[in-house]
C-alpha cells in the first residue's frame, strides 16, 4: 500500500458536470458553473461576493490589486507560508515584510506584526497554516489602529471558523486555493471574496483582462486574464455539494492522529486554541531537529508513506533575502526545518492512520535525543457545517 500524503475526492457529481462542460462545448471562461460556484462559496463562507480565478496566487494578486496596493508599499506576511503569499505582495511592485509565527500554532504572531509597522505598511496577510485559523482579533485591531487592510490569505482553511464565524469574511478580501490538493479541489482554482460591492466590481475587470463588462474590447486598466474555466468550476460545484462531509472527512483523520500520537512527547502537533476551529487541510507534525526530521521522513518513504516537509521560511529564498524580517523569524526558522506533513485525506481509514502513526513513532524513537520540541495535543473541534 502507498500513501499519498493527499488525493482529491472526486465520487460525487465531478464526471458528470464535467461531461456536460464537454458535451455542450462550454470549455472556457463562459458558462453556467462559473457563476454556480461562485455563488455556493459566498453563501458557505458568508460574503456577499465571490471572483473565481485560475489559481490562488492569481486571486492573492489581484486582491492586493483592489484593495490598492501600490510599488513601494510593504505588506506584513508570515514568514511559514507558501510563497505565494509573498510573490503575489512582489507582483504588484510592493515589499514583503516578515512576521516571526507562534511556537505552538504555527501562525502569525500579531506582536510580530506589531514590531514590523512602519509609515509604509499597507496591509496584513494573515495566513490560516494548514487550515487552522491565526489568531485574528489581535490583527484585526493592529489593523484597525494603524489604518491597514487585511487580506487573509485563507488558501488552506475553507470551512474553517474563528469565533464561530468562517475565515475568508473578517478582512476586506480573502483568498481561497482550490489546488488538487485542497479539501475542495478545481484541480487548479482560487477565488476572491469579499463583502465590498466596488471590490468585487474591479476584481472582475482585473480578472477579465480590464475589460469594461458594459463595453465589449474597451480596456480602461491594465487586467490579467486570471479567469476560472467551466471545466473547473464544474468540479468545483461538485465539490461544494459535498463540502461538509469532505470537512468531516478531514476532521476524522485528524482526531485519529491525534489519538495515535497524543502520548508521543517527542512529537509536536499543531496547538488549535479557541476561538479557531481548524479544518485539519494537513496534519502536521514537528520533530527534535531537522536531521532527525530528514531521517524519519526517509523511513516513512521506505514504508510507502509519502510525506512533505514544512515550507521553508520565505525570507531565506535568495530573491526574498535583503527584505525586513523581525530579527530573522526564530521561531519560524526552528518549526520550518523539523515539521512534516503527514497524509491527510479522505481515503484514509483507521487502520491507515494507525499504520502511519505507529511508523512515525518507530522512526522518532530511533533518533538521537537532540531535544525535544514543544508538545502540544489540541483537541480536535468538530467540523463547524
Ligand atoms: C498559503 C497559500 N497561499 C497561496 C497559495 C496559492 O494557491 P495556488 O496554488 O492555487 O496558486 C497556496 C497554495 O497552495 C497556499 O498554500
Amino acid at each position: 500500500m502507498r500513501y499519498p500524503v493527499a488525493a482529491p475526492d472526486l465520487s460525487g457529481n465531478e464526471l458528470e458536470y464535467v461531461t456536460e462542460c464537454l458535451s455542450s462545448s462550454w470549455i472556457s471562461s463562459n458558462g453556467r458553473f462559473i457563476e454556480e460556484f461562485e455563488n455556493s462559496v459566498a453563501e458557505f463562507v458568508g460574503t456577499r461576493f465571490a471572483v473565481a480565478t485560475c489559481n490562488g496566487t492569481a486571486a492573492l494578486h489581484i486582491a492586493q490589486l483592489a484593495v490598492g496596493l501600490k510599488p513601494g508599499d510593504e505588506v506584513i506576511v508570515p514568514t511559514l507560508t507558501y510563497v505565494a503569499t509573498a510573490n503575489a505582495v512582489t507582483y504588484c511592485g510592493a515589499r514583503p515584510v516578515f512576521a516571526d509565527v507562534d511556537p505552538r500554532t504555527w501562525n502569525l504572531d500579531p506582536a510580530s506584526v506589531r514590531r514590523l509597522i512602519t509609515p509604509r505598511t499597507r496591509g496584513i496577510v494573515p495566513v490560516h497554516l494548514y487550515g487552522l485559523p491565526c489568531d485574528l482579533e489581535p490583527i484585526l485591531e493592529t489593523a484597525r489602529t494603524h489604518g491597514l487592510w487585511v487580506v487573509e490569505d485563507a488558501a488552506e482553511a475553507l470551512g474553517a471558523t474563528y469565533q464561530n464565524r468562517f475565515v475568508g469574511s473578517f478582512g476586506e478580501a480573502a483568498v481561497f486555493s482550490f489546488f488538487g490538493n485542497k479539501i475542495v479541489t478545481t484541480g487548479e482554482g482560487g477565488m476572491v471574496v469579499t463583502n465590498a460591492p466596488d471590490l468585487a466590481e474591479r476584481l472582475r475587470l482585473l480578472r477579465g483582462q480590464g475589460m469594461d463588462p458594459k463595453r465589449r474590447y474597451w480596456h480602461p486598466l491594465i487586467g490579467y486574464n486570471y479567469r476560472m474555466t467551466n471545466i473547473a468550476a464544474a468540479l468545483g460545484v461538485a465539490q461544494m455539494e459535498r463540502v461538509g462531509d469532505l470537512l468531516a472527512a478531514r476532521q476524522r483523520v485528524a482526531a485519529w492522529y491525534q489519538e495515535e500520537l497524543a502520548d508521543c512527547e517527542e512529537i509536536g502537533l499543531q496547538a488549535v486554541t479557541p476561538p479557531a476551529v481548524s479544518v485539519h487541510w494537513m496534519v502536521g507534525v514537528v520533530l527534535g531537529s531537522p536531521l532527525a526530521r530528514d531521517a524519519v521522513m526517509a523511513e516513512l518513504a521506505a514504508a510507502g508513506i509519502e510525506t512533505r516537509p514544512f515550507f521553508y521560511p520565505v525570507h531565506h529564498f535568495p530573491m526574498y533575502a535583503g527584505c525586513r524580517t523581525d530579527q530573522g523569524c526564530p521561531m519560524a526558522t526552528d518549526l520550518a526545518y523539523r515539521g512534516i506533513c503527514l497524509p491527510t485525506a479522505a481515503y484514509l481509514q483507521r487502520k491507515d492512520v494507525a499504520f502511519i502513526a505507529q511508523t512515525l513513532r518507530r522512526a522518532v524513537a530511533k533518533q538521537p535525543r537532540l531535544h525535544r520540541p514543544a508538545v502540544h495535543h489540541p483537541e480536535v473541534t468538530p467540523c463547524p457545517s
